[in-house]
């Protein structure tokens, strides 16, 4: 094989080790670890803010750590006068992942990290605390013009955002189904998102610029956008049997189904699937929804059997039954994913060298510059 034909094989860098990292495992054995803990284990057992605290410092908190780590995280929900200007000024039929990008952009601006970064971990806590304020002030504000306060008896990023988004007690079953998707989200080695933040992160840029570059990566349909993508498509449907047929018609067309597929998983499957279709089938298990999604899930292994879903199909019925609107998924997995970005920015900052790759060049040979009046 001639060295350009090995590196079409490589198209999108697929199967390249781009750096080294001690964070996660992904697709090894076709499982998902954070630090060694499985994602099984993790989703059953611990709650959100114990996986944030992991990803941030390594090791999964005391009892005493993670109380004192909830707090810090609740301490930070406020947003400052001139955030809340900035959100005011932005429409409502803007699409919430520019909203959030632009808030952190915002951040980065109003509350700058220190230039010898010695203030990242209190700007990932700050992260953590003021992202789902973000999307839930500006929700309010955009829609009701209602401005809202962030005071909540609820201690976890997960009951905090179910309460300020619907202005309710959130049901204990949407805050458990919440955390799950959380730390099913929280990290995923070198993805897309997560690639671009430590490239940003490599040139020694600040925490926000990273965080909002990776927002930027996160927000298309083929990366995070998917969960949102495949409620649009489970949505269309309005029946097993049209579900059935419309699937069909789309792969015969070769069209991309949304939530279907990974790089790295291959036929083994996406591990995060089954932990979150849980989730989905307790919270809607008996609508048409969750019939439509089963029906394509089927017929999928039946046609496509190394295209099983991944962790965004049964995200987006499993949010739907949750009564979040469809816009807000993808924010959803910024609340999330932001501590495994920040994982890895601060993992690139402690190791630093410019992420600066090169490309195979297959342009013109070199020519004599034209004159342009003679051109
Ligand atoms: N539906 C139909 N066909 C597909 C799909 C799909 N979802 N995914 C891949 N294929 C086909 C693809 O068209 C290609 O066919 P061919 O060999 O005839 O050209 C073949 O399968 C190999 O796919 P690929 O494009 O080389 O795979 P990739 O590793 O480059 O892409 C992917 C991975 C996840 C981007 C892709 O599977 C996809 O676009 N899926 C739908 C979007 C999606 O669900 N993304 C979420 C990814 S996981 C979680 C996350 O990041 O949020």
């Amino acid at each position: 094989m001639s060295l350009s034909e090995a590196k079409k094989k490589v198209g999108g860098l697929a199967g390249v080790i781009a750096g080294s990292s001690a964070i996660c495992t992904c697709g090894l054995g076709n499982g998902l670890n954070y630090y060694g803990y499985s994602i099984q284990d993790l989703a059953k057992m611990a709650e959100f803010e114990e996986v944030a605290y992991l990803l941030q410092f390594g090791e999964l908190p005391k009892e005493n750590e993670l109380k004192e780590y909830k707090e810090k995280i609740c301490a930070n929900r406020n947003l400052s006068e001139n955030l809340k200007a900035v959100l005011r000024a932005i429409p409502k039929n803007v699409h919430p992942m520019n909203l959030m990008q632009s808030a952190v952009a915002a951040l980065g601006a109003l509350e700058a990290e220190k230039e010898d970064f010695s203030d990242q971990d209190e700007k990932i806590i700050r992260l953590l605390g003021i992202l789902p304020s973000v999307l839930c002030y500006w929700h309010h504000y955009s829609n009701f013009g209602k401005e809202i306060d962030f005071n909540s008896d609820e201690k976890t990023i997960a009951g905090y955002f179910l309460e300020k988004l619907q202005l309710s007690k959130p049901k204990e079953d949407f805050i458990k189904a919440m955390h799950c998707s959380l730390i099913l989200y929280a990290e995923h080695e070198f993805n897309a998102s997560t690639f671009t933040a430590r490239v940003c992160a490599s040139t020694r840029s600040d925490i926000f610029s990273a965080v909002a570059a990776a927002i930027g990566a996160l927000r298309g349909p083929l990366h995070g956008g998917a969960n949102e993508a495949a409620m649009h498509l489970i949505e269309s449907f309005s029946s097993v049997e049209e579900a059935i047929k419309g699937v069909n018609k789309k792969l015969e067309n070769k069209e991309l189904l949304m939530g279907f597929g990974h790089r790295v998983y291959g036929v083994g499957g996406d591990p995060r699937n089954e932990l979150i279709k849980e989730w989905s089938k307790k919270l809607g298990g008996d609508t048409l929804l969750y019939k439509v999604s089963e029906a394509i899930e089927n017929l999928m292994k039946e046609k496509r059997p190394s295209l099983p879903p991944n962790a965004d199909f049964y995200s987006a019925s499993a949010y739907h039954f949750m009564g979040i609107k469809t816009d807000y998924f993808t924010p959803i997995f910024i609340m999330s994913r932001v501590s495994g970005w920040c994982a890895h920015i601060k993992e690139q900052r402690a190791n630093n060298k410019i992420i600066r790759p090169s490309s195979e060049y297959t342009g013109p040979e070199p020519r004599n510059f034209v004159n342009i009046k003679e051109r």
